[in-house]
């Protein structure tokens, strides 16, 4: 098992649980970790998933470079292929996923950390695309999502130059939304968790899906789709009582 998994007050906590690789990730470890995220994802005792690495030195040191010496173009094609389903089930996710980044989060690490909705990271961590350096490319998203995020610039600048950056350089960049001391990261991250469990399940999923969705759309497309989802929210128990809470002066019970 190199997946842990502990659900407390609506938050489900998965640990990649390799600490002696760096928490690096093999055939078994990203689909324990598909298999894991889509479970969080059905259980109604989870409204939150923050996924993180085990140890204090790594988030994940990125795919296993044991593993990749015996590919070939078709077993390679099909490793990134993996890799990439679970990136896209974690994107995918209904349910908000924080990714606590605990130290490296390198290739594939930085990958599975760019699929999560938000990267919250210690004073330690450190992101790479360094595929270039073993002769690769970045297999699992990193091409499509990096310059989304951080902008085409600054993309090219990782994924050619494969140099690490520090958790600085990352805030500076917009890869990392928030730093916490090592030791603090987890608490602080449920602390934040607690702040979107206030807020309306169905308005978080429907959120996630519009951000999503417009990456295949034009912005006319785009809004479109917003304006639709928007006008099907006022169908909604959650969205009545949100309003009528804000009304009757009260919190809202979701
Ligand atoms: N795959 C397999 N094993 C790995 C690993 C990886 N990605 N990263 C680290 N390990 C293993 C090491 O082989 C070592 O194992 P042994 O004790 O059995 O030798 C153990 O983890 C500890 O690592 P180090 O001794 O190297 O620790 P360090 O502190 O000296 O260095 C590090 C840490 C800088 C992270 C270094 O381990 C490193 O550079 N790792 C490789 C990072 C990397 O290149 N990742 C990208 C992979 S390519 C990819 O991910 C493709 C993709 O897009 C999907």
């Amino acid at each position: 098992m190199f997946i842990k998994i502990e659900i407390k007050k609506k938050i489900g906590l998965l640990t990649i649980n390799r600490p002696d690789a760096l928490n690096a990730m093999n055939l078994e470890v990203l689909k324990e970790l598909d298999k894991s995220v889509h479970s969080l994802i059905k259980d109604d005792d989870v409204g939150v998933i923050i996924i993180t690495g085990a140890g204090e030195k790594a988030f994940i040191a990125g795919a296993d470079i044991k593993l990749m010496q015996g590919l070939n173009s078709k077993s390679g094609y099909e490793f990134a292929r993996l890799g990439q389903k679970v990136t896209l089930t974690i994107e995918n996710s209904p349910k908000p996923v924080i990714a606590a980044v605990n130290g490296f989060a390198l290739g594939g690490g930085c990958e599975i950390s760019l699929a999560c909705h938000m990267r919250f990271a210690s004073e330690n961590a450190m992101f790479a695309q360094p595929e270039v350096k073993l002769g690769l490319i970045p297999g699992w998203g990193g091409t499509q999502r990096l310059p989304r995020i951080v902008g085409k610039g600054h993309a090219i600048e990782l994924i050619i130059g494969g140099q690490m950056i520090n958790v600085e350089k990352a805030v500076q960049i917009g890869l990392v939304n928030k730093v916490f001391p090592l030791n603090n990261l987890i608490k602080e991250t449920t602390l934040f968790c607690n702040l979107i469990l206030r807020n309306g399940p169905g308005s978080l999923k429907d959120s996630l899906a519009c951000i999503n969705d417009s990456a295949g759309k034009t912005i006319y497309e785009g809004l479109e789709n917003e304006a639709k989802v928007f006008g099907n929210r006022f169908e909604t128990k959650e969205t009545s009582e949100g309003l009528n809470a804000f009304i009757q002066k009260r919190s809202p019970k979701f």
